[in-house]
């Protein structure tokens, strides 16, 4: 008898223009179109294999056997490619976060990308990238971009079949990100919950909807002009719009912290000196800032002396999600 081990990595991806909303929770179906910047710091390096003899699906994360709560996340996912493949087998699923040590900035979308990738090899449905982007994305949505690298557009589309990612540029043109851990603590509210509160109760929902399609087309020919300066700006001003729709919400909330402000006004006086660098902040109080990679150190100096306690990490551009070893072996 063989043993099939298949070990697939996926990069996290930074929106420039947020995924902010569900049109269909199920399908993980988005409200808007969104588009990111692939890291290559942070990725999920996760193996999938056959429990031929098994009743459950066993997830075990970073040497851990996960709870039953977090198992059936997995399974329900898992059953997407069970389903689509014809087969019934249990399922082994080993994963491993590669975030530096308690950064807090773990995330659903390398997480998704890499499963995903590894069960379209092991269920061998060898789907190309735009289907099992598709698949990834009723996983998390944010996860849909992380199967392609550099710069990823995540098209909203009209259903489930066409609502995928596709590269828009890989970003090899001095482009970088820096991330400054504001907090390690576990988040309070989801970006699940939190995207699900502003959508049902913020009067501002409606405006950011209508102001993402417009961003998303204007960064997109700040993309296609290289043009870095309109790029930062379009991602700042569309991050900070996200935000606002939280204080419309009912409950109003918040990810932000004192010290989140903190880093928001230093990245302007960075700016101010004549070193351009753009903000940008998801579902929690840490800040990423888009920079240029050839300015990238001498930023990351300044934030770092300001902010000694919570040193700056740096990130190139990622690629898109890939297969690591698919290694047959006896047993
Ligand atoms: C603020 O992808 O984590 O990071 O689809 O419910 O799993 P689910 O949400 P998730 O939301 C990400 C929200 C965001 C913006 C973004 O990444 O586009």
């Amino acid at each position: 008898m063989t043993e099939k081990r298949i070990t697939a990595r996926a990069h996290t991806n930074i929106a420039l223009i947020k995924y902010w909303g569900k049109r269909d929770e199920k399908l993980f179906l988005p409200m808007n179109s969104s588009l990111s910047l692939t890291l290559d710091a942070f990725y999920t390096d996760t193996t999938t294999s056959f429990l031929p003899e098994s009743q459950e699906d066993i997830f075990i994360l970073n040497g851990v056997t996960q709870e039953k709560k977090e198992q059936e996340k997995i399974s329900a996912f898992i059953d997407l490619f069970r389903e689509a493949a014809g087969i019934s087998t249990k399922i082994k699923v080993e994963s491993t976060n590669h975030v530096p040590t308690a950064a807090g900035l773990a995330s659903s979308a390398s997480a998704f990308a890499a499963l995903g990738t590894s069960l379209n090899e092991l269920t061998g449905m060898k789907m190309d990238k735009t289907t099992l982007s598709t698949f990834v994305r009723q996983g998390s949505g944010s996860a849909t971009r992380s199967i392609f690298g550099g710069f990823v557009e995540w098209d909203m589309g009209t259903n489930s079949f066409d609502s995928c990612a596709k590269q828009i540029d890989d970003a090899s043109w001095d482009i970088a990100m820096l991330t400054i851990p504001v907090s390690t603590d576990k988040k309070k509210l989801s970006s699940r919950e939190g995207m699900k509160l502003t959508v049902e109760t913020s009067a501002f929902y409606p405006a950011w909807v209508a102001q993402a399609g417009k961003d998303l087309h204007m960064i997109k020919e700040a993309i296609a002009a290289k043009d870095f300066i309109r790029l930062g700006e379009i991602t700042e001003a569309n991050g900070m719009k996200m935000h606002g729709t939280m204080l419309g919400a009912i409950p109003p909330f918040s990810y932000w912290e004192p010290l989140t402000v903190k880093v928001l006004q230093k990245v302007t006086e960075i700016r101010g000196q004549g070193l351009p660098c753009y903000y940008t902040m998801d579902a929690g109080p840490n800040v990423k800032v888009l920079c240029r990679k050839s300015q990238a150190a001498e930023i990351k100096q300044i934030l770092d002396d300001t902010f000694p306690e919570n040193l700056s990490i740096f990130s190139g551009v990622g690629q898109g999600a890939y297969l690591l070893t698919d290694i047959e072996k006896g047993r």
